[in-house]
């Protein structure tokens, strides 16, 4: 679709702040939704530098920006600013971190985490109700707490391994209901479970190439095998799971639900999750 650039007194502006920025694909999936949705709006990248954060939000804040995305290495400062001065949302609050700030109306900056809803919205949007069962997570960082915390609250029975242990026992202290298994021993709840979820940089270009502590031979047959790398989309766990007759969820789907939370947020819209948004993304990767 050819973008027709229409910047005016009455565009919406959003963006991303993150340093470094320019390999966010976000602009990319934001002013796609924008040109689909026929709305005047811009979504652009924000190189801010570290220390300059708090700045910048006032600064964008003040020139009327309807709210930011946030990534590394300013997640930790979102929240601050959030809890001291903002609204943390309940999705912020449980999964400990900010990555959508919402500038709003009575001048309140709002704090979501919108990854945990888009990890469940990419799982439901392929036709499997995340409401029950059990799920095990690889990894202890953001990602696995924000994931845990959406499949706690739908009811979902969580365990985590993860490499250093430690990790994983301060994410069971900060979420009730998690239990925690040493990632040796990872294989052996594997039978009991209807979800696998690696949160790990396992399997990720250019990322470390150790491999899992498993095997899905010992899986159930209902098991669905979520990654959420999603460079290269089919990881090599994904392919093991494929090859053992799994279903499984690329990574892919969460970054593009993820991003439709708050697109909704800033531009008063649900923007169209589905293939053409699917394509532009893997055409990028
Ligand atoms: P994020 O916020 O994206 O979750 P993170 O906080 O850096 O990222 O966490 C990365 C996760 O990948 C951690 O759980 C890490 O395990 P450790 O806590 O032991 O570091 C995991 N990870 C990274 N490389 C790994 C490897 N080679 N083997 C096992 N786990 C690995």
């Amino acid at each position: 679709m050819e973008r027709r650039l229409r910047i005016d007194g009455h565009t919406l502006l959003a963006g991303v702040t993150g340093w470094p920025v320019a390999h966010s694909r976000s602009p990319l999936m934001h002013n796609f939704w924008l040109e689909q949705r026929g709305i005047n709006g811009a979504y652009v990248p924000l190189p801010v530098v570290p220390g300059s954060f708090d700045v910048a939000v006032r600064g964008l804040q003040a020139a009327g920006f309807r709210g930011v995305n946030v990534t590394i290495p300013h997640k930790e400062s979102a929240y601050r600013i959030v809890e001291e001065h903002g609204r943390l949302d309940r999705s912020a609050q449980r999964s400990g971190s900010v990555n959508t700030l919402v500038f709003a109306p009575d001048g309140q900056i709002e704090g979501y985490s919108t990854d945990g809803d888009g990890f469940v919205a990419n799982v439901e949007a392929h036709g499997i109700p995340v409401k029950s069962g059990r799920a095990l997570l690889l990894g202890a960082g953001g990602a696995a707490r924000a994931i845990a915390a959406s499949l706690l609250d739908r009811g979902v029975d969580v365990a985590v391994a993860n490499r250093t242990r430690a990790r994983a026992d301060a994410l069971a202290a900060q979420l009730s209901g998690i239990a925690v298994i040493d990632w040796a021993q990872a294989g052996d709840v594997l039978p009991s479970c209807q979800f696998l979820v690696n949160t790990t940089s396992i399997g990720m270009d250019g990322g470390a190439d150790a491999t899992f502590p498993l095997d899905l031979g010992r899986a159930d047959a209902g098991l669905v095998v979520c990654d959420i790398v999603y460079v290269p989309r089919q990881t090599a766990l994904l392919r093991q799971a494929a090859s053992h007759g799994l279903r499984t969820v690329d990574g892919l789907g969460m970054l593009i639900h993820q991003a439709g939370l708050g697109f909704e947020k800033w531009f008063g819209a649900a923007p169209e999750i589905g293939p053409a948004v699917e394509a532009l993304l893997d055409a990028d990767l």
